[in-house]
């Protein structure tokens, strides 16, 4: 890298590791608000990055393509230069994947830190001055000690510090969650230098963030309250659907339900809409993590409490899909099935652990032939996601979602895009087997209008028709 590069405007050099949804959008506000820095976001993954640099993001987040275009270039930069960067920076962000381990002690539960051991391998090999690291990526509490271990193995007699500060954005909002973040937490050692580098990433934020937002804590306060932040959300939601199942034996209705609890202050309104399922990269992963730790600290009874609530999890999305066999007279052998979403949320092309992946499964088991339409998610990525070849006979990609719903004997809402509010239900009607079916797992739709046009509708947590 140039040496002029390094010389001022720029009074600070930060490079993030992992180019990824996290890291991403995260540096690319740190550069908007702070044009006195110098970002670089590195990966090794060259198609990634060379996405970066071009008008087509690897990610879609809703108004992230204005943020990068005005400071790409500046001082924001995209490379696959991994030791370069680190050499040349000041602080660096760990903001690799950190999958739940598939495999050995901890399969299906443990995080899976070897891409965070080979970063801090790295850092260790290539830094010649004392480093800010700070752990972006969700990781288990105790990590940092793991990053501390490796780089002090280094014979090179470097005193780095170890940050955690996670990360708390929701995709589909990222750039108003980091533009205005309800709180940003940092984490460090207990010692002059820790506190000094604490302080040293505060300013960064404090560039936009008002300081009374800023919390600090010690390093372990600040990993574990990431899981516990995303365990507390994700119950939430096993828990309004546990109840979405009770209010559909009952004539209950989920969503009265959810606003009646949701307007006592102490409940809150947030995080209570009943739906086909969470998904997302960190939920379950979070809470699995949790568990176990519990477990490795022999808490049992706290593991088994945290389990719950992925079992609710995985039950509800097992539920829609016996639902939709059910009711179509406990066959789907042979019919189109369409599929109204792919993403595990609107606005992101992320498919990581979205309920459509596990109902589409479910009902390629009883052998049905799917058509799906997804406004961002590419075919690529659901063959992936489903493990099937592009040209396998039982799934078709559509265009829109009239062609999805074209002759399919049910129509599945599984992602709660905008646009589906706004279809020609009457036409689509027109199209389709009959009785033409559909299966709102978000609630979404306007289900009296949709009965008025000759559908029969069910919907996550609503009184069975
Ligand atoms: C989550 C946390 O919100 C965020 O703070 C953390 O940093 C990462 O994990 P994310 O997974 O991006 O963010 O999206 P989120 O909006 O939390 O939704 C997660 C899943 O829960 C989605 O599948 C969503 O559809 C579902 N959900 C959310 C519900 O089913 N009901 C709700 O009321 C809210
Ligand atoms: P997240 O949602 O946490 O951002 P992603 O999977 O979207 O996770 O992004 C993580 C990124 O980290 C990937 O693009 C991956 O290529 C990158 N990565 C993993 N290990 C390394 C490494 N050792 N050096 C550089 N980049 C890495």
């Amino acid at each position: 890298m140039p040496p002029e590069e390094t010389s001022p405007p720029f009074n600070l050099r930060i490079c993030c590791i992992g180019a990824g949804y996290v890291g991403g959008p995260t540096m690319a506000m740190i550069a908007s608000k702070c044009p006195h820095i110098r970002v670089d976001v590195v990966d090794l993954n060259e198609k990634r990055i060379a996405a970066w640099n071009s008008a087509e993001l690897p990610i879609y987040e809703p108004g992230l393509d204005e943020v990068v275009a005005g400071a790409r270039g500046k001082n924001l930069f995209f490379s696959t230069e991994v030791k370069d960067s680190i050499h040349a920076a000041d602080i660096i962000f760990v903001s690799v994947n950190t999958p739940t381990k598939t495999f050995g002690v901890g399969a299906h539960k443990a995080a899976d830190l070897r891409f965070v051991e080979s970063v801090a391998r790295t850092i260790a090999e290539v830094a010649d001055s004392p480093k800010i690291i700070v752990e972006k990526s969700t990781i288990p509490v105790r990590t940092a000690a793991t990053i501390q271990t490796i780089l002090e193995s280094s014979e090179k007699g470097l005193k780095h510090q170890v940050l955690s500060n996670p990360e708390f954005l929701a995709e589909g909002t990222a750039m108003a969650d980091l533009g205005d973040p309800d709180r940003i937490l940092i984490g460090g050692e207990q010692t002059p230098e820790g506190l000094a580098a604490v302080e040293k990433l505060v300013s960064v934020y404090a560039n936009w963030v008002p300081r009374e937002r800023i919390l600090t804590t010690n390093l372990w306060s600040s990993e574990l309250s990431k899981l516990v932040a995303n365990a507390f959300l994700a119950q939430r939601i096993s828990s309004i659907n546990s109840i979405s199942a009770l209010c559909e034996q009952t004539g209950a209705d989920v969503d009265e339900v959810a606003r009646a609890i949701g307007s006592d202050s102490r409940i809150g309104p947030k995080f209570l809409k009943a739906s086909v399922g969470f998904g997302g990269s960190c939920f379950q992963k979070d809470v699995l993590n949790l568990v176990y730790l519990c477990g490795h600290f022999g808490l049992p009874e706290v593991a088994a409490y945290w389990e719950q609530v992925i079992q609710m999890n995985d039950w509800q999305k097992h539920r829609f899909a016996e639902r939709v066999l059910r009711t179509l007279f406990n066959t789907v052998t042979g019919k189109r099935i369409a599929i109204l979403g792919f993403a595990f949320k609107k606005d992101t092309n992320d498919t990581r652990e979205s309920a459509a992946i596990y109902v589409c499964r479910d009902l390629l088991e009883e052998r049905a032939s799917i058509s799906i339409y997804d406004p961002k998610v590419s075919k690529e990525q659901i063959c992936q996601d489903l493990g099937i070849g592009p040209d396998d006979p039982r799934v078709e990609f559509a265009d829109s979602a009239s062609q999805a719903a074209a002759d399919a004997h049910a129509l599945l809402v599984l992602t709660e895009w905008d646009e589906f509010r706004s279809l020609d239900f009457e036409a689509i009607f027109q199209s389709m087997v009959k009785p033409a079916w559909i299966f709102d797992g978000r609630s979404l739709l306007d289900h009296a209008r949709l009965r008025e046009i000759g559908f029969k509708v069910y919907s996550i947590g609503k009184p069975l028709p």
